[in-house]
């Protein structure tokens, strides 16, 4: 493994199996009476919050207590960003409190890639959502999500699973890094929206694209359901919400013509009746809730691999040697 996680792109497939299987023998720890590992005792995680989160932010916080870590919450609101202080003073500032990892949500695409390149910081650099650039650990716990559901256990990929990715793809990092990751672990991504919600240049992609929700989800084995982001648009995208969610909503009609073991998957937020309908997000077939649990077993098995340097097998004595 690298020394930082900036991009799904750069996992190998023995990478991302080493991840899954490592937050597999983490997740046993949420079901006993002390979650806790000594792992990261004495290490310093700072969590460098640029943009709003609930479930990233949330989950790393949890994850970095799971594995013993001194944990520091930076958030921009609040800060001396709000007096021009750069990112880079800002990094120089951290670096001077000793992290030996960053965790980091910026609203530009590439600041978690620039602060891995300087030597303004000297720990790991974990990129915790970029623009609408990536959000490797999002695509790492959906990837866990779907190899749980999707009969792929311990030490296998997603090899012929087909996952249909639909909304706003275009402002979207999650379906950046799940693109790259998914089709690492052998799985067929097909996105479906509306032309203008596509990226430029999107037949290049390792994927197939679609406008026809309704020929498409009787051959898919997990759908994910993308938010449109308004707040990254400048523009009408398209023509009303009502149109949208005809077209590319996801209802409980609709959902019937997923096959009998298909899963829905959202990365959150949700905006119930637009993307998705309460029918659906409140459905067993949903695992919206799921994938936020295991988040937090994903994102202890990237802390747990950078920074403690430790391969599955150590990860599997400690969680022994804590139980007993
Ligand atoms: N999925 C996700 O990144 O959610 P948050 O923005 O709440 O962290």
């Amino acid at each position: 493994m690298k020394r930082h996680l900036v991009s799904a792109a750069d996992l190998t497939r023995d990478d991302a199996l080493l991840i899954l299987d490592t937050a597999e023998e983490l997740a046993q720890l949420s079901g006993r009476a002390v979650k806790k590992l000594p792992t990261l005792r004495g290490r310093t995680v700072v969590n460098l919050f640029f943009e709003d989160s609930t479930r990233t932010k949330t989950s790393f916080e949890v994850a970095e207590k799971r594995l013993s870590a001194d944990v520091i919450n930076f958030s921009a609101k609040g800060s001396s960003v709000s007096k021009g202080e750069s990112l880079k003073d800002t990094a120089l500032t951290l670096q001077a409190m000793g992290a030996d990892a960053v965790v980091v949500r910026h609203h530009a695409s590439g600041a978690p890639a620039r602060l891995a390149q300087s030597d303004w910081l000297h720990g790991s650099v974990i990129n915790a959502g970029d623009g609408t650039h990536e959000h490797p650990t999002q695509a790492l716990l959906d990837a866990f999500t779907m190899r749980r559901h999707l009969n792929a256990g311990l030490g296998n990929d997603l090899a012929g699973r087909r996952v249909t990715i639909v909304g706003d793809i275009l402002h979207s990092r999650v379906a950046r890094s799940n693109v790259h990751l998914l089709t690492t672990l052998g799985a067929q991504v097909t996105f479906v929206a509306p032309p203008t919600l596509l990226p430029i240049g999107i037949q290049n992609w390792p994927c197939e694209v679609s406008y026809d929700l309704d020929r498409v989800l009787p051959k898919t084995d997990a759908v994910m359901m993308l938010r449109v982001q308004r707040e990254r648009m400048n523009a009408a995208f398209f023509p009303t919400e009502r149109e949208y969610s005809r077209r590319y909503g996801l209802n409980g009609t609709r959902m019937s013509q997923l096959p009998e073991h298909a899963i829905v998957m959202h990365p959150g937020p949700m905006v119930r009746g637009m993307e998705i309908t309460a029918e659906v997000a409140d459905s067993p077939r949903c695992t919206v809730v799921e994938q936020v649990a295991n988040g937090v077993s994903v994102r202890m098995a990237v802390l747990y691999l950078l920074l403690g340097g430790a391969t599955l097998n150590d990860a599997r004595t400690d969680s022994v040697e804590t139980a007993q």
